[in-house]
């Protein structure tokens, strides 16, 4: 049976009669197949799954962003029942920040290039609110996308400096047919655009088989992500990156782990992907 809750008391008390260990799923809601592949690799390593629903108003620099941003709770609460959640938690804003709250976590140097230099802010608020989220619900494991590759980098940042013995797992990213990373946001997408957004996959492919073939230049390999753009005049990219894995500096020459990146605009919709270049061995 899946509890919709909503305060800070009730979640506590709830968790305190189930078992563990405890898978949490923290999302903003408008749940799809890449939610799902969270909540079925928690329900798969978990006795108890927690998933949160909560659109942070914190991490959207633009107030624009956040009141556009989709919301569907009976549906999102509807998908957690057919995957098994044990517990929804779904609270207003003063349950998340309580009144008085003045608390901001700002994750250094990875949070800085990418997202966090697109999005100034953006970070401060989602690792203040998985803060937030990892003290309340204690779990031993917690699921986000790959989709988010910084985000999860920033969030285990977070989580090894404050010592939250909560661990984040990062799961593949999942598909639409023709390669359209899932996002919420793609709902903002017109058919024309809506069209011309697999080019995000297509650019990361077109690099990474250069890199395949033997490529080791960063800058050819932005330069290939960039061109591949470049063909679909509704893409307006904000950044390419190719960058290393584990720091996200971008690289002259690529001799390890590399992440390709790219944030591109379809008209006023942002969407961003990513595709791991791992060193053989
Ligand atoms: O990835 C998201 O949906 C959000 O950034 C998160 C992790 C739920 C924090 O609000």
């Amino acid at each position: 049976m899946t509890q919709l809750l909503r305060s800070r008391a009730e979640l506590r008390a709830v968790l305190t009669s189930l078992p563990r260990p405890v898978g949490l799923v923290p999302t903003m809601g408008w749940l799809h197949d890449g939610h799902r592949s969270l909540i079925r690799r928690a329900r798969s390593e978990n006795r108890t799954v927690v998933a949160t629903i909560f659109v942070n108003p914190r991490q959207f620099n633009r107030a624009e962003d956040f009141s556009k941003y989709p919301r569907n709770e009976a549906r999102d609460v509807q998908i957690c029942a057919e995957e098994g959640v044990n517990i929804v938690w779904a609270p207003p804003v003063d349950e998340v920040f309580v009144p008085g709250f003045d608390t901001t976590i700002s994750v250094g140097a990875i949070a800085m290039p990418l997202e966090g230099a697109a999005r100034p802010g953006h970070f401060d608020g989602v690792a203040t609110v998985v803060a937030i989220l990892f003290g309340l619900v204690g779990a031993e494991h917690a699921y986000f996308g790959q989709k988010d590759a910084q985000q999860v980098m920033v969030i285990r940042q977070m989580a090894r400096d404050l010592a939250l013995p909560t661990q984040v797992i990062a799961c593949a990213t999942v598909r639409e047919p023709d390669g359209l990373a899932l996002s919420s946001r793609n709902v903002h997408l017109r058919p024309a655009e809506r069209a011309a957004a697999p080019v995000l996959r297509q650019a990361l492919l077109a690099a990474a088989a250069q890199w395949r073939l033997g490529e080791r230049s960063g800058e050819a390999l932005r330069t290939m992500l960039r061109s591949t753009l470049a063909g679909v005049p509704l893409a307006q990219p904000e950044y390419v990156s190719v960058a290393d894995a584990l720091t996200l500096g971008e690289l002259d020459r690529i001799e390890g782990t590399a992440l390709l990146s790219l944030a591109v605009r379809f008209g006023s919709t942002r969407l961003i992907d990513n595709e791991l270049l791992e060193w053989p061995g």
